[in-house]
């Protein structure tokens, strides 16, 4: 068959799926509260880090060449355009938020062994709304990731339009 999908670049490709990978893995490393104090989850730390790491090549490959999948002006191409922004958008404020809820736990931070800067004073007592914010957000991408595979089996195999090749690597 002709090859007739435009396919993104193949690091975007790289990246997506690496990314998905650390997501999934610094949610099944998450911890709330005081254990986070006493024992600090530095996998979490570091899967979460990672997605941060990689937003912004990404996000420039994304910008500047390969596949710019036009999905139209259909409500639902639109409501499918915006749910991949608000995914990006988490992709940054999740590892941006829990950085931060970090360091308002007096918790330090570490990303391959070099130690970052804290982003905000410790506080007293209860970590901060910003800890809230990084929990619920914790469970919306991955909710959101859920309903986005689920969209992206529907195109692959009720539609049949390739969509999933678009995001492979051979
Ligand atoms: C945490 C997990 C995931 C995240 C954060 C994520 C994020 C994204 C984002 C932001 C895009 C838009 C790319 C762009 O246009 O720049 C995208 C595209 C895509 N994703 Fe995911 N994804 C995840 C998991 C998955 C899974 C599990 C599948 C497959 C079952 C999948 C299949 C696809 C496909 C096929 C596209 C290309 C859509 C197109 O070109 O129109 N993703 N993903
Ligand atoms: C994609 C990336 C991330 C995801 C999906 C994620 C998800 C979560 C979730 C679901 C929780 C709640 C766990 C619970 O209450 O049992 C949590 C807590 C936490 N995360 Fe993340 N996280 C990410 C990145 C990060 C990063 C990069 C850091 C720090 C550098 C971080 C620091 C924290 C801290 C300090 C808590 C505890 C907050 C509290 O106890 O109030 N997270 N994370």
């Amino acid at each position: 068959m002709p090859d007739m999908i435009a396919r993104h670049p193949k690091a975007l490709v790289a990246i997506h799926w690496i990314t998905a990978a650390a997501v999934l893995g610094a949610w099944a490393t998450a911890e709330g509260g005081r254990e986070v104090v006493a024992e600090p989850p530095l996998l979490h730390f570091t899967l979460g880090l990672a997605v941060l790491a990689l937003v912004l090549p990404r996000l420039v490959l994304r910008l500047t060449g390969g596949a710019r999948p036009d999905h139209g002006r259909h409500p639902l191409a639109l409501a499918a355009g915006a749910g991949h922004a608000l995914l990006y958008a988490l992709l940054i404020a999740l590892p941006l938020s829990g950085w931060y809820a970090a360091s308002q736990m007096g918790v330090g931070v570490q990303f391959l062994g070099v130690h970052l800067p804290a982003l905000a004073a410790p506080l007293q007592g209860r970590p901060g709304i910003v800890a809230e914010v990084h929990e619920s957000a914790g469970s919306l991408i991955l909710l959101l990731a859920g309903l986005h595979a689920v969209m992206a089996l529907w195109h692959q195999f009720v539609l049949r339009d390739g969509t999933l090749r678009r995001m492979s690597l051979r």
